[in-house]
């Protein structure tokens, strides 16, 4: 990472949940944060936290347009250590007969396309030793879920494809950036009390934030990391 400045990172999904804990964490940290939010009003609440340091990026991550957005607005930064694609929708239909085809292809513009279109944007940027990391979910590791090990918890069709879709997106990028110096990784951040919670959440966006915050060191190419547990399978 470049060591002759303060750490950048840009960070989608940042006007609640998990975003939100991850803005006020780097912050804290003394990083210079890019919040990406469709709103405006959620950039002017994200400026009050640092005048200096917070520079909100308001787009949706499902618009083509979010590229020359970003693009604009970090070209006359000095280069971006991490990107962290956290934003995120739940789908509603947990059964096939309730799955809606419209709901799986909107949720895959968000979960997977949502990334390629950030990432497209953003790795042009990305320092040396620069980290992308997309927020996935348990619910996309086909392992877990054809283990049966998630069959107790409702989840949407729609929900579990995108975040499949979205890993599959990670590892395609994880093999053709294998030999440069950029990680590449996806987590599952824990069960969060957000608005986007499972009926099992125990963990607060603050919690998992601090522990991301921490493990940025040794985060390895590859990997598919859960914050409170073991390593996820693919
Ligand atoms: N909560 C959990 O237990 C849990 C577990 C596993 C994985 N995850 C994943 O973790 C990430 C964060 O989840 P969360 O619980 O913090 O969710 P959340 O509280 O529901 O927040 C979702 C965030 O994503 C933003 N967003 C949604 N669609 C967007 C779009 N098209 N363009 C730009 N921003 C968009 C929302 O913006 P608006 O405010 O404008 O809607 C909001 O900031 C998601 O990817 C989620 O799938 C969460």
């Amino acid at each position: 990472m470049n060591k002759d400045k303060g750490k950048t990172i840009i960070i989608t999904g940042a006007s609640r949940g998990l975003g939100y804990a991850l803005t006020k964490q780097f912050l804290l940290n003394q990083w210079q944060v890019f919040p990406l939010v469709r709103k405006n009003k959620d950039a002017k609440v994200l400026k009050t936290i640092s005048e200096s340091k917070c520079f909100p990026i308001v787009s949706d991550i499902t618009d083509i347009k979010v590229q020359s957005t970003i693009r604009e607005t970090i070209e006359s930064h000095d280069g971006i250590d991490v990107l962290i694609n956290n934003a995120g929708v739940g789908g509603s239909g947990v059964l096939l007969n309730e799955t809606r085809p419209d709901e799986v292809l909107s949720l895959i513009d968000v979960h997977c396309l949502g990334v390629l279109r950030v990432t497209q944007a953003v790795m042009p940027f990305l320092v040396d030793e620069g980290i992308l990391i997309n927020v996935s979910s348990r619910f996309g590791s086909i392992s877990k879920v054809s283990a049966g090990e998630l069959d107790n918890i409702a989840c949407s069709y729609s929900y579990r494809i995108a975040k499949a879709a979205q890993n599959m997106l990670t590892q395609c990028m994880c093999r053709e950036f294998k030999d440069s110096s950029i990680r590449i990784c996806s987590i599952h951040p824990g069960r969060l009390r957000t608005d986007s919670a499972s009926m099992d959440a125990d963990r607060t966006p603050e919690e998992a934030a601090e522990i991301l915050f921490e493990r940025l060191k040794s985060i390895k190419h590859g990997g598919f990391y859960s914050l409170f547990e073991e390593m996820i399978e693919w």
